[in-house]
């Protein structure tokens, strides 16, 4: 892994002293109730047309999913409407939201999503800052905005944040990480929002659709930066309540090791939750790492 800034590991250190000793600003983040979300990007579940397909993919979840994990779908804007629908038809437990929003509520901004409407509609999430809307020219400072728009909203946000893999090589991803964080969340208010309404994704962009995964002890010690990084800016107990997702390649066969990493409280899934099947395994791997973390 690439160095850490020294204050970083003052931090890391100080963190790791209080768990140990079990008091003080401890950090309980790993027994949160895991959120699972599935980022459909431009894509829909496959079936004979969108309808039957959408239809198909809901039941089977519903089929699935009895508590102890939140599910978050996270659709192609278009899709919002009928997966709303569909949801609620099938009594699936899951909240539906969308994958950017604009950084006003409206406007003449042609093409773009209002983070107003979505609400309005039903949808609960929006993906803030994902590395292909970075790729595609958002700044930071964009990104900071599109934040602050969806929780004034009333919408939960998931921000993403990661390193390239060529910042990576260059031992930035501490520097990476720590810049995305800290401009995307000093638009916010100083004691941060509601913890419920914000989750920070620690999404390495060479692993995302690429197959590759970080090992889980880096993944561990990244999103125990990322809940360090928000601790600075909002205070320990703010970070203690907050998810910590993980996200690129997540597939079910390597759910287990990332969902067992401490500070991980969730996933952020990509291709493999358009597959029901697959992302229902990776829905029953979070809901026994719950129980786990839970005791039980
Ligand atoms: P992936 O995508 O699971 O297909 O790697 C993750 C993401 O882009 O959020």
């Amino acid at each position: 892994m690439p160095e850490l800034e020294l204050q970083d590991l003052v931090d890391l250190v100080a963190r790791r002293v209080a768990e140990r000793l079990g008091h003080g600003e401890q950090v309980d983040g790993w027994a949160h109730r895991p959120l699972v979300a599935g980022n459909w990007k431009m894509n829909a579940p496959a079936g004979p047309s969108l309808t039957v397909a959408i239809q198909a993919h809901v039941a089977r979840l519903a089929a699935e999913l009895a508590g102890e994990a939140d599910l978050v779908l996270l659709v192609p804007q278009v899709l919002l409407a009928p997966v709303l629908a569909e949801v609620a038809r099938a009594g699936l437990a899951a909240a539906v939201g969308c994958q950017d929003v604009h950084e006003e509520l409206s406007g003449a901004h042609t093409g773009e999503t209002s983070a107003a409407q979505v609400a309005a509609l039903g949808g609960r999430w929006t993906l803030v800052g994902h590395s292909e809307r970075r790729a595609a020219g958002e700044t930071d400072a964009r990104i900071r905005a599109k934040l602050r728009t969806a929780l004034r909203a009333g919408l939960s946000a998931i921000l993403c944040v990661g390193e390239r893999e060529d910042e990576r090589r260059s031992g930035a991803t501490w520097r990476v990480l720590k810049a995305q964080l800290q401009i995307a969340l000093s638009g916010l208010a100083l004691d941060g929002p509601e913890p419920a309404r914000l989750a920070l994704a620690y999404e390495p962009v060479w692993a995302i659709g690429s197959g590759r995964t970080p090992e889980p002890e880096e993944v561990q010690e990244a999103c125990s930066f990322v809940r360090t990084v928000a601790a600075g800016e909002f205070g320990h107990a703010w970070a203690s309540r907050m998810r910590v997702l993980y996200g690129g390649s997540v597939v079910p066969e390597n759910a287990r090791e990332i969902l067992s990493c401490r500070d991980v409280d969730g996933v952020l899934v990509g291709g493999a939750s358009l597959d029901a099947d697959r992302f229902a395994a990776i829905l029953r791997i979070a809901r026994q790492a719950a129980r786990r973390a839970a005791g039980g």
